[in-house]
Protein backbone atom coordinates (compact mmCIF):
# COMPACT_ATOMS: atom_id res chain seq x y z
CA UNK A 1 0.00 0.00 0.00
CA UNK A 2 1.12 3.41 -0.91
CA UNK A 3 1.71 5.52 2.18
CA UNK A 4 0.18 9.07 2.54
CA UNK A 5 3.73 10.60 1.94
CA UNK A 6 4.54 8.57 -1.09
CA UNK A 7 1.23 9.85 -2.00
CA UNK A 8 1.59 13.10 -2.17
CA UNK A 9 5.02 13.24 -3.23
CA UNK A 10 3.72 11.83 -6.36
CA UNK A 11 1.00 14.77 -6.72
CA UNK A 12 3.67 17.04 -6.73
CA UNK A 13 6.05 14.76 -9.11
CA UNK A 14 2.75 14.55 -11.58
CA UNK A 15 2.53 18.41 -11.23
CA UNK A 16 5.89 19.58 -12.03
CA UNK A 17 5.44 16.73 -14.85
CA UNK A 18 2.74 18.34 -16.09
CA UNK A 19 4.61 21.61 -16.20
CA UNK A 20 7.35 20.63 -17.88
CA UNK A 21 5.93 18.38 -20.36
CA UNK A 22 2.90 20.09 -21.50
CA UNK A 23 3.01 23.96 -21.48
CA UNK A 24 4.58 25.31 -24.06
CA UNK A 25 6.55 28.66 -23.75
CA UNK A 26 4.67 32.05 -23.39
CA UNK A 27 4.21 33.56 -27.08
CA UNK A 28 2.41 30.40 -28.10
CA UNK A 29 -0.32 30.31 -25.19
CA UNK A 30 -0.78 33.91 -25.75
CA UNK A 31 -1.78 34.21 -29.38
CA UNK A 32 -4.28 31.30 -29.47
CA UNK A 33 -7.50 31.79 -30.97
CA UNK A 34 -10.63 31.60 -29.37
CA UNK A 35 -12.74 28.52 -30.04
CA UNK A 36 -16.63 29.39 -30.67
CA UNK A 37 -18.67 29.74 -33.70
CA UNK A 38 -16.39 27.89 -36.53
CA UNK A 39 -14.94 25.65 -34.51
CA UNK A 40 -15.04 23.10 -37.44
CA UNK A 41 -13.13 25.00 -39.70
CA UNK A 42 -10.70 26.72 -37.15
CA UNK A 43 -9.66 23.06 -36.85
CA UNK A 44 -8.98 22.26 -39.75
CA UNK A 45 -7.32 25.09 -41.27
CA UNK A 46 -4.94 25.91 -38.40
CA UNK A 47 -1.60 24.86 -39.21
CA UNK A 48 -0.07 21.61 -36.95
CA UNK A 49 2.85 23.10 -34.71
CA UNK A 50 6.03 19.73 -35.52
CA UNK A 51 6.92 17.94 -32.62
CA UNK A 52 10.22 19.08 -33.57
CA UNK A 53 9.79 22.95 -32.63
CA UNK A 54 7.27 21.80 -29.47
CA UNK A 55 10.01 19.97 -28.25
CA UNK A 56 12.80 22.83 -28.91
CA UNK A 57 10.00 25.37 -26.97
CA UNK A 58 9.00 23.29 -23.79
CA UNK A 59 13.17 22.65 -23.97
CA UNK A 60 13.31 26.56 -23.96
CA UNK A 61 11.36 27.10 -21.12
CA UNK A 62 12.74 24.46 -19.10
CA UNK A 63 16.52 23.90 -19.83
CA UNK A 64 16.95 27.69 -20.03
CA UNK A 65 16.27 27.95 -16.72
CA UNK A 66 17.98 25.16 -15.53
CA UNK A 67 20.65 25.33 -17.47
CA UNK A 68 20.82 29.39 -17.51
CA UNK A 69 23.79 30.64 -19.75
CA UNK A 70 25.09 27.03 -20.90
CA UNK A 71 21.92 26.20 -22.84
CA UNK A 72 22.31 27.91 -25.82
CA UNK A 73 25.25 26.17 -26.05
CA UNK A 74 23.89 22.88 -25.54
CA UNK A 75 20.87 23.53 -27.64
CA UNK A 76 23.24 24.43 -30.80
CA UNK A 77 24.95 21.03 -29.77
CA UNK A 78 21.48 19.32 -29.78
CA UNK A 79 20.46 20.88 -33.47
CA UNK A 80 23.98 19.50 -34.63
CA UNK A 81 25.31 16.31 -35.64
CA UNK A 82 25.85 14.11 -33.19
CA UNK A 83 29.33 12.77 -32.79
CA UNK A 84 29.73 8.63 -33.17
CA UNK A 85 31.31 6.02 -30.89
CA UNK A 86 32.63 2.95 -32.97
CA UNK A 87 32.45 -0.28 -29.58
CA UNK A 88 34.64 -2.59 -30.76
CA UNK A 89 33.55 -6.16 -30.90
CA UNK A 90 35.93 -8.24 -29.28
CA UNK A 91 34.11 -11.33 -30.50
CA UNK A 92 35.42 -10.36 -34.48
CA UNK A 93 39.21 -9.91 -35.37
CA UNK A 94 39.29 -7.23 -32.81
CA UNK A 95 43.35 -6.63 -33.94
CA UNK A 96 42.36 -5.75 -37.40
CA UNK A 97 39.14 -3.95 -36.50
CA UNK A 98 41.43 -1.75 -33.97
CA UNK A 99 44.16 -1.18 -36.46
CA UNK A 100 41.95 -0.06 -38.77
CA UNK A 101 39.81 2.67 -36.74
CA UNK A 102 43.24 4.19 -35.55
CA UNK A 103 44.53 4.20 -39.11
CA UNK A 104 41.42 6.75 -39.42
CA UNK A 105 43.14 8.64 -36.59
CA UNK A 106 40.10 7.24 -34.38
CA UNK A 107 40.99 6.88 -30.33
CA UNK A 108 40.04 4.70 -27.70
CA UNK A 109 38.64 7.24 -25.49
CA UNK A 110 38.56 4.56 -22.25
CA UNK A 111 42.39 3.76 -23.23
CA UNK A 112 43.12 7.39 -22.81
CA UNK A 113 41.34 7.70 -19.69
CA UNK A 114 44.17 5.74 -18.96
CA UNK A 115 46.47 8.47 -19.36
CA UNK A 116 44.61 10.94 -17.65
CA UNK A 117 44.73 8.94 -14.64
CA UNK A 118 48.44 8.33 -14.84
CA UNK A 119 49.14 11.57 -16.15
CA UNK A 120 46.88 14.50 -17.40
CA UNK A 121 49.06 16.54 -19.57
CA UNK A 122 49.65 13.27 -21.33
CA UNK A 123 46.26 13.44 -23.23
CA UNK A 124 47.69 16.53 -24.56
CA UNK A 125 51.12 14.66 -25.51
CA UNK A 126 48.69 11.99 -27.63
CA UNK A 127 50.60 9.83 -30.16
CA UNK A 128 48.49 8.34 -32.76
CA UNK A 129 50.94 5.17 -32.57
CA UNK A 130 50.10 3.65 -29.55
CA UNK A 131 50.09 -0.12 -29.81
CA UNK A 132 46.72 -1.51 -29.93
CA UNK A 133 44.94 -1.32 -26.41
CA UNK A 134 44.72 -4.80 -25.82
CA UNK A 135 43.79 -6.54 -22.37
CA UNK A 136 47.21 -7.76 -21.94
CA UNK A 137 48.95 -4.34 -22.64
CA UNK A 138 46.74 -3.04 -20.13
CA UNK A 139 48.84 -0.67 -17.87
CA UNK A 140 47.79 -0.58 -14.35
CA UNK A 141 47.95 3.74 -12.81
CA UNK A 142 51.00 3.29 -10.76
CA UNK A 143 50.47 3.39 -6.46
CA UNK A 144 50.12 7.43 -5.61
CA UNK A 145 47.72 7.70 -8.70
CA UNK A 146 45.76 4.93 -7.55
CA UNK A 147 45.10 6.45 -4.42
CA UNK A 148 44.07 9.88 -6.45
CA UNK A 149 41.06 7.89 -8.57
CA UNK A 150 40.80 4.63 -6.27
CA UNK A 151 37.58 3.83 -7.84
CA UNK A 152 38.68 4.34 -11.09
CA UNK A 153 41.57 1.39 -10.93
CA UNK A 154 38.80 -1.24 -10.10
CA UNK A 155 35.94 0.16 -11.82
CA UNK A 156 36.54 0.19 -15.83
CA UNK A 157 36.64 -3.12 -17.85
CA UNK A 158 39.47 -3.16 -19.74
CA UNK A 159 37.64 -5.11 -22.64
CA UNK A 160 35.49 -2.41 -23.35
CA UNK A 161 37.12 -0.53 -26.22
CA UNK A 162 35.31 2.49 -28.11
CA UNK A 163 36.92 4.22 -30.77
CA UNK A 164 35.80 8.37 -31.27
CA UNK A 165 37.20 11.12 -33.42
CA UNK A 166 39.51 13.76 -30.84
CA UNK A 167 37.33 17.06 -29.90
CA UNK A 168 36.47 19.41 -32.74
CA UNK A 169 37.49 16.20 -35.22
CA UNK A 170 33.44 16.22 -37.13
CA UNK A 171 34.90 13.17 -39.54
CA UNK A 172 32.85 9.91 -39.56
CA UNK A 173 32.93 6.20 -39.19
CA UNK A 174 32.09 3.91 -42.03
CA UNK A 175 29.44 1.50 -41.53
CA UNK A 176 31.03 -1.92 -40.15
CA UNK A 177 31.89 -4.53 -42.64
CA UNK A 178 31.10 -8.15 -41.84
CA UNK A 179 34.57 -10.35 -41.24
CA UNK A 180 34.98 -14.05 -43.19
CA UNK A 181 32.70 -15.35 -40.24
CA UNK A 182 29.60 -13.01 -41.53
CA UNK A 183 30.58 -10.95 -37.57
CA UNK A 184 30.47 -7.33 -37.83
CA UNK A 185 33.96 -5.38 -36.66
CA UNK A 186 31.92 -2.54 -34.51
CA UNK A 187 28.75 -1.25 -33.23
CA UNK A 188 27.92 2.60 -34.13
CA UNK A 189 26.92 3.89 -31.31
CA UNK A 190 26.59 7.66 -29.33
CA UNK A 191 29.50 6.83 -27.33
CA UNK A 192 27.95 8.47 -24.06
CA UNK A 193 26.12 5.64 -23.90
CA UNK A 194 29.30 3.67 -23.32
CA UNK A 195 29.70 5.30 -19.50
CA UNK A 196 26.43 3.95 -18.40
CA UNK A 197 27.59 0.37 -18.92
CA UNK A 198 31.05 1.29 -17.68
CA UNK A 199 29.57 2.66 -14.34
CA UNK A 200 27.62 -0.68 -13.89
CA UNK A 201 31.17 -2.33 -13.50
CA UNK A 202 30.20 -6.16 -14.26
CA UNK A 203 32.15 -8.70 -12.34
CA UNK A 204 33.40 -12.08 -13.94
CA UNK A 205 30.50 -14.34 -13.39
CA UNK A 206 27.83 -11.98 -12.76
CA UNK A 207 24.13 -12.48 -13.46
CA UNK A 208 22.78 -9.28 -15.02
CA UNK A 209 19.85 -7.95 -16.13
CA UNK A 210 19.53 -4.96 -18.98
CA UNK A 211 15.48 -4.13 -18.47
CA UNK A 212 15.03 -1.89 -21.21
CA UNK A 213 17.68 -3.39 -23.68
CA UNK A 214 16.31 -2.80 -27.41
CA UNK A 215 17.80 -2.22 -30.03
CA UNK A 216 20.83 -2.99 -27.97
CA UNK A 217 23.87 -1.12 -27.90
CA UNK A 218 24.23 -1.55 -24.24
CA UNK A 219 23.70 -4.79 -24.22
CA UNK A 220 26.36 -5.49 -26.69
CA UNK A 221 28.56 -3.53 -24.78
CA UNK A 222 27.78 -5.32 -21.46
CA UNK A 223 28.24 -8.20 -23.41
CA UNK A 224 32.11 -7.12 -24.20
CA UNK A 225 33.01 -7.29 -21.08
CA UNK A 226 33.28 -10.83 -21.31
CA UNK A 227 32.34 -10.84 -17.84
CA UNK A 228 28.26 -11.86 -17.41
CA UNK A 229 27.77 -15.78 -16.64
CA UNK A 230 24.03 -14.79 -17.75
CA UNK A 231 22.82 -11.80 -19.25
CA UNK A 232 18.65 -10.99 -19.19
CA UNK A 233 17.96 -8.54 -21.77
CA UNK A 234 14.37 -7.18 -22.32
CA UNK A 235 12.36 -4.63 -23.96
CA UNK A 236 9.07 -4.40 -23.49
CA UNK A 237 8.52 -3.80 -27.39
CA UNK A 238 7.91 -7.08 -29.67
CA UNK A 239 9.26 -4.91 -32.93
CA UNK A 240 12.39 -3.45 -30.84
CA UNK A 241 13.58 -7.34 -29.32
CA UNK A 242 13.48 -8.48 -32.81
CA UNK A 243 16.14 -5.59 -33.79
CA UNK A 244 17.93 -6.42 -30.59
CA UNK A 245 17.85 -10.60 -31.93
CA UNK A 246 19.34 -8.92 -34.80
CA UNK A 247 22.24 -7.12 -33.19
CA UNK A 248 23.27 -9.97 -31.00
CA UNK A 249 23.38 -12.46 -34.22
CA UNK A 250 25.34 -9.90 -36.21
CA UNK A 251 28.16 -9.48 -33.67
CA UNK A 252 28.31 -12.44 -31.12
CA UNK A 253 28.85 -15.86 -31.74
CA UNK A 254 26.39 -19.00 -31.87
CA UNK A 255 27.93 -20.14 -28.55
CA UNK A 256 27.59 -16.52 -26.64
CA UNK A 257 24.43 -15.85 -27.97
CA UNK A 258 22.94 -18.93 -25.38
CA UNK A 259 24.31 -17.11 -22.36
CA UNK A 260 21.74 -14.11 -23.24
CA UNK A 261 17.94 -14.43 -22.79
CA UNK A 262 15.79 -12.11 -24.58
CA UNK A 263 12.08 -11.61 -23.20
CA UNK A 264 9.20 -9.04 -24.44
CA UNK A 265 7.98 -8.48 -20.81
CA UNK A 266 6.98 -5.21 -19.00
CA UNK A 267 9.85 -4.32 -17.03
CA UNK A 268 7.49 -3.01 -14.26
CA UNK A 269 6.73 -6.40 -13.35
CA UNK A 270 10.73 -7.65 -12.67
CA UNK A 271 10.55 -6.77 -8.89
CA UNK A 272 7.88 -9.34 -8.52
CA UNK A 273 9.30 -11.78 -11.10
CA UNK A 274 12.45 -12.37 -10.46
CA UNK A 275 13.23 -10.57 -7.27
CA UNK A 276 17.09 -10.13 -4.71
CA UNK A 277 18.07 -12.18 -8.29
CA UNK A 278 20.70 -10.03 -10.15
CA UNK A 279 24.23 -8.74 -9.62
CA UNK A 280 23.97 -6.17 -12.29
CA UNK A 281 20.66 -3.96 -13.07
CA UNK A 282 20.70 -1.54 -15.90
CA UNK A 283 17.80 0.54 -16.22
CA UNK A 284 18.21 2.55 -19.32
CA UNK A 285 14.38 3.95 -19.54
CA UNK A 286 12.26 5.41 -22.24
CA UNK A 287 12.37 9.06 -21.79
CA UNK A 288 11.90 12.23 -24.29
CA UNK A 289 15.10 11.33 -26.24
CA UNK A 290 15.77 14.95 -26.39
CA UNK A 291 18.22 15.08 -29.13
CA UNK A 292 15.78 12.91 -31.28
CA UNK A 293 12.54 15.47 -30.16
CA UNK A 294 14.20 18.49 -31.72
CA UNK A 295 15.42 16.65 -35.28
CA UNK A 296 12.88 13.90 -36.20
CA UNK A 297 9.40 14.12 -36.88
CA UNK A 298 9.47 10.43 -36.70
CA UNK A 299 7.90 8.53 -33.76
CA UNK A 300 8.73 11.78 -31.59
CA UNK A 301 7.72 11.78 -28.22
CA UNK A 302 6.42 15.38 -28.56
CA UNK A 303 3.56 14.33 -31.16
CA UNK A 304 0.37 15.09 -30.17
CA UNK A 305 -1.05 12.20 -30.01
CA UNK A 306 1.73 10.79 -27.57
CA UNK A 307 1.16 13.60 -24.88
CA UNK A 308 -0.68 11.24 -22.49
CA UNK A 309 2.64 9.01 -22.86
CA UNK A 310 4.62 11.90 -21.99
CA UNK A 311 3.44 13.24 -19.47
CA UNK A 312 3.59 9.93 -17.82
CA UNK A 313 7.28 9.53 -18.38
CA UNK A 314 8.26 9.95 -15.38
CA UNK A 315 6.28 8.05 -13.27
CA UNK A 316 6.55 5.05 -16.14
CA UNK A 317 10.63 5.77 -15.24
CA UNK A 318 10.21 5.85 -11.26
CA UNK A 319 8.27 2.11 -11.83
CA UNK A 320 11.11 1.02 -14.23
CA UNK A 321 14.23 1.50 -11.70
CA UNK A 322 12.11 0.61 -8.59
CA UNK A 323 11.21 -2.84 -10.65
CA UNK A 324 15.23 -2.36 -11.24
CA UNK A 325 16.54 -2.14 -7.85
CA UNK A 326 14.12 -5.05 -6.65
CA UNK A 327 15.57 -7.45 -9.10
CA UNK A 328 19.04 -6.99 -7.54
CA UNK A 329 20.14 -8.90 -5.19
CA UNK A 330 21.12 -7.06 -1.74
CA UNK A 331 24.60 -5.86 -2.18
CA UNK A 332 23.65 -5.49 -6.25
CA UNK A 333 24.59 -2.54 -8.20
CA UNK A 334 22.09 -0.66 -10.49
CA UNK A 335 22.96 2.36 -13.11
CA UNK A 336 19.27 4.12 -13.71
CA UNK A 337 20.11 6.14 -17.09
CA UNK A 338 18.22 8.29 -19.52
CA UNK A 339 19.22 10.64 -22.91
CA UNK A 340 17.81 13.09 -21.23
CA UNK A 341 18.41 16.66 -19.88
CA UNK A 342 15.44 16.90 -18.08
CA UNK A 343 16.02 16.76 -13.96
CA UNK A 344 12.40 15.20 -13.55
CA UNK A 345 13.53 12.51 -15.65
CA UNK A 346 17.30 11.86 -13.97
CA UNK A 347 17.62 12.96 -9.76
CA UNK A 348 13.99 13.43 -9.44
CA UNK A 349 13.43 10.08 -10.74
CA UNK A 350 16.51 8.80 -8.89
CA UNK A 351 15.36 10.61 -5.33
CA UNK A 352 11.46 9.56 -5.59
CA UNK A 353 12.77 5.78 -6.10
CA UNK A 354 14.96 5.76 -3.15
CA UNK A 355 12.19 6.98 -0.95
CA UNK A 356 9.55 4.71 -2.50
CA UNK A 357 11.90 1.76 -2.12
CA UNK A 358 12.45 3.11 1.41
CA UNK A 359 9.21 3.23 2.96
CA UNK A 360 7.13 0.67 0.34
CA UNK A 361 9.78 -2.24 0.50
CA UNK A 362 12.28 -1.43 2.88
CA UNK A 363 15.17 -1.41 0.48
CA UNK A 364 17.93 0.93 1.62
CA UNK A 365 19.87 2.58 -1.62
CA UNK A 366 23.02 4.23 -1.64
CA UNK A 367 24.23 6.68 -4.81
CA UNK A 368 27.71 5.67 -5.51
CA UNK A 369 30.12 8.59 -6.14
CA UNK A 370 30.96 8.62 -10.05
CA UNK A 371 32.76 12.56 -9.93
CA UNK A 372 35.82 9.94 -11.11
CA UNK A 373 34.45 9.62 -14.65
CA UNK A 374 34.49 13.87 -14.95
CA UNK A 375 38.35 13.54 -14.83
CA UNK A 376 39.21 10.52 -16.59
CA UNK A 377 36.67 11.12 -19.49
CA UNK A 378 37.27 15.11 -19.63
CA UNK A 379 39.07 15.48 -22.73
CA UNK A 380 36.02 13.15 -24.85
CA UNK A 381 32.61 14.13 -23.42
CA UNK A 382 31.31 17.54 -21.98
CA UNK A 383 30.02 17.29 -18.49
CA UNK A 384 27.70 19.21 -16.36
CA UNK A 385 29.28 20.21 -13.88
CA UNK A 386 26.52 20.45 -11.07
CA UNK A 387 24.67 17.71 -11.46
CA UNK A 388 23.09 17.08 -7.71
CA UNK A 389 23.01 12.67 -8.14
CA UNK A 390 24.68 10.97 -10.84
CA UNK A 391 26.71 12.67 -14.16
CA UNK A 392 25.30 14.30 -17.46
CA UNK A 393 27.22 14.17 -20.43
CA UNK A 394 25.43 17.70 -22.69
CA UNK A 395 25.91 18.05 -26.00
CA UNK A 396 28.40 20.74 -27.33
CA UNK A 397 29.69 21.52 -30.94
CA UNK A 398 33.32 20.14 -29.90
CA UNK A 399 32.02 17.12 -28.44
CA UNK A 400 28.54 16.80 -29.76
CA UNK A 401 27.88 13.35 -27.36
CA UNK A 402 24.57 12.99 -24.89
CA UNK A 403 22.66 13.76 -23.53
CA UNK A 404 23.14 11.05 -21.31
CA UNK A 405 22.83 11.17 -17.62
CA UNK A 406 23.47 8.55 -15.34
CA UNK A 407 23.49 7.28 -11.76
CA UNK A 408 24.95 4.08 -10.05
CA UNK A 409 22.93 2.93 -7.04
CA UNK A 410 23.89 0.45 -4.35
CA UNK A 411 21.40 -2.05 -2.65
CA UNK A 412 21.92 -2.10 0.74
CA UNK A 413 19.98 -4.81 2.04
C1 LIG B 1 16.23 4.22 -24.25
S1 LIG B 1 15.51 2.84 -24.98
C2 LIG B 1 16.67 1.57 -24.57
C3 LIG B 1 17.91 1.62 -25.39
C4 LIG B 1 18.81 0.42 -25.18
N1 LIG B 1 19.17 0.24 -23.79
C5 LIG B 1 20.07 0.52 -26.00
O1 LIG B 1 21.14 0.90 -25.48
O2 LIG B 1 20.02 0.24 -27.20
C6 LIG B 1 14.20 2.47 -23.90
C7 LIG B 1 13.48 1.17 -24.23
O3 LIG B 1 12.51 0.93 -23.18
C8 LIG B 1 11.49 0.13 -23.75
N2 LIG B 1 10.36 0.15 -22.81
C9 LIG B 1 9.36 1.06 -22.70
N3 LIG B 1 8.51 0.71 -21.72
C10 LIG B 1 9.01 -0.42 -21.17
C11 LIG B 1 8.58 -1.27 -20.11
N4 LIG B 1 7.48 -1.01 -19.41
N5 LIG B 1 9.32 -2.37 -19.83
C12 LIG B 1 10.43 -2.64 -20.54
N6 LIG B 1 10.88 -1.88 -21.57
C13 LIG B 1 10.18 -0.78 -21.86
C14 LIG B 1 11.27 0.77 -25.09
O4 LIG B 1 10.68 -0.15 -25.99
C15 LIG B 1 12.69 1.16 -25.51
O5 LIG B 1 13.24 0.20 -26.38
Amino acid sequence: MVTAHAASGKKLFLHLLWKEAVLPSGPFFAFVPCRHKHKKKWATTTPRMPSTRLALQVFDMNYGVQFGSLWPSIRIGLLSEQKYGALVNNYSDAQKVTEHLEEMHAVDFIWESQNVVQDPDSVAKHDASKPNSSPETWTKPSEPQARLFPSFCTSISPNIKCYTFPKGDISLFHPARPDILGILGYYLLDAASVLPVLALNVQPDDLVLDLCAAPGGKTLALLQTGCCRKLAANDLSVSRTGRLHHVLHSYLPKELCNIVRITSWDGRKWGDLEKNTYDRVLVDVPCTNDRHSVIEEDNNMFMRMRKGERQMLPMLQLELLVAGMRAAKPGGNVVYSTCSLSQLQNEYVVERAMELLAIQYDINVQVEDLSYFRKCFQNTFSFYPDCRLGELILPHLTANFGPMYFCKLHRLN
